[in-house]
């Protein structure tokens, strides 16, 4: 019989030494009876840090979470659980160093006198779980954005039909009207001047003929002109919906690649005609220093429009609107077998932590920015063997975006 009691207490025992939480018996004074492998190696680190003894657990607890030692103290019953899964937080200073610690404790008392404390270090986990948690949260904000910028895409899209439909409209009823009629009129009354010199005078037929041929080939011109103009509001639209295309294939994460010999001063001119009245709007200077002759290189124009679109537009914004100097210099070089293209702005700039972030796909420090525009650049760029770097002097030092491409 005792030798069976005494193999029960042995079990229990080693039970108590290896597991895998600290395990701590204690009396009502607080006096550590008896304490298992992993107690011990968590205690160690509190005891060097808070400079005490290890005999007492009330110091011990005294100095990272005194409510314990309370409740055990307070606790009135002879039997029963004080307390199970609390967690608490302390620091540990070790030096200069300062740790932050989570432990998780359950305190039961067996007998009056027998007092089991079971505790861990929980760091480790918690930390992990706030990992997942913030990793959770950006997927959220990131899923928002792309729902945003699609939102986006789409009623730009739905916009422009309704525009393209109405130029279009512009269109067809300037093709309708003729000003051959005011022509024939015209050559009419140039036929009739004998007989009108004959009725109003020589002076008055002549004024009539030629004033009738001037209205006749300025309304000719007109036409022509807007008609000009309709064909370029047209391809405009056409250019846009070409990149609000591959900006949906973007966000959808496949795209296609074109290769075809483009010319970059053309491909700068259609950007420039598109950001024009944005530019004009807020008095931004712009100076443009690109040869006339440019070798093609080969690569995908609209990709390449979508790159510069995005860097001026980048700088657009970045110009006060009450700033002294509001310039924005776009600067072409072939450098060996290089071509090279510099667009610089006088506007804000940035430090050299967001430098760091620019082309974070989803980095934005603006309230309604997408952050999408630097990172798709640098995609296109790389995808067209090039390079990309924005820098900038500081902040209020104006930016330089620099992109160089094999010719
Ligand atoms: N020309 C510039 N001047 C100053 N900051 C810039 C410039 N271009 C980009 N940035 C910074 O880089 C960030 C990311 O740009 P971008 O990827 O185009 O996204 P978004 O324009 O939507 O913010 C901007 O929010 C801005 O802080
Ligand atoms: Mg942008």
């Amino acid at each position: 019989m005792e030798n069976q009691l005494n193999r029960a207490d042995l079990k229990l025992a080693l039970i108590m030494k290896h597991a895998s939480t600290g395990l701590a018996e204690i009396d009502r004074s607080g006096k550590i009876s008896s304490i298992n492998l992993r107690g011990e190696e968590l205690l160690k680190p509190i005891l060097i840090a808070k400079n005490i003894n290890g005999e007492n657990f009330y110091t011990i607890l005294n100095s990272i979470a005194p409510a314990i030692s309370n409740k055990i103290k307070n606790f009135p019953a002879k039997a029963g659980n004080i307390l199970a899964n609390e967690l608490h937080s302390f620091k540990l200073s070790f030096g200069e160093e300062n740790v932050e610690r989570h432990f998780n404790f359950t305190v039961t008392k067996i007998f009056s006198d027998c007092i089991i404390v079971d505790f861990d270090d929980i760091t480790k986990n918690l930390l992990k779980e706030k990992a997942i948690t913030e990793l959770v949260a950006e997927k959220a904000v990131a899923q928002g954005k792309y729902e945003i910028a699609s939102n986006v895409l789409h009623d730009i899209g739905n916009a422009l039909v309704g525009f393209g439909s109405y130029i279009n409209r512009i269109k067809r009823s300037l093709d309708h009207a003729d000003p051959e009629n005011l022509q024939k009129l015209n050559s009419f009354f140039s036929l009739q001047q004998p007989a009108l010199r004959s009725i109003v005078g020589e002076a008055k037929a002549g004024a009539i003929v030629s004033m009738l041929s001037g209205i006749s080939e300025s309304q000719r011109k007109n036409k022509e002109e807007i008609s000009k103009s309709i064909t370029e509001q047209l391809n405009i639209i056409n250019h846009i919906r070409e990149m609000l295309h591959i900006q949906k294939q973007y966000l959808n994460g496949h795209s296609a690649f074109e290769r075809k010999p483009v010319n970059l001063r053309a491909i700068i001119n259609d950007c420039i005609l598109m950001l024009y009245a944005s530019m004009e709007k807020r008095q931004v200077c712009l100076s443009i220093n690109v040869p006339d002759k440019l070798p093609d290189i080969q690569a995908d124009r609209t990709r390449l429009m979508q790159v510069i679109l995005n860097i001026l537009k980048n700088s657009i914004e970045a110009i006060d609107i009450n700033a002294e100097e509001k310039k924005i210099t776009i600067s072409v070089k072939i450098k060996q077998d290089l071509l090279s293209l510099l667009i610089a702005d006088t506007g804000h700039g940035f430090d050299k932590l967001t430098g760091k972030e620019l082309f974070t796909r989803g980095f934005t420090t603006k309230a309604s920015g997408t952050g999408l525009g630097l990172s798709n650049c640098k995609a296109i760029i790389e995808s067209h063997e090039g390079t990309i770097g924005i820098a900038s002097d500081g902040f209020g030092k104006g930016t330089v975006t620099t992109i160089e491409l094999k010719l």
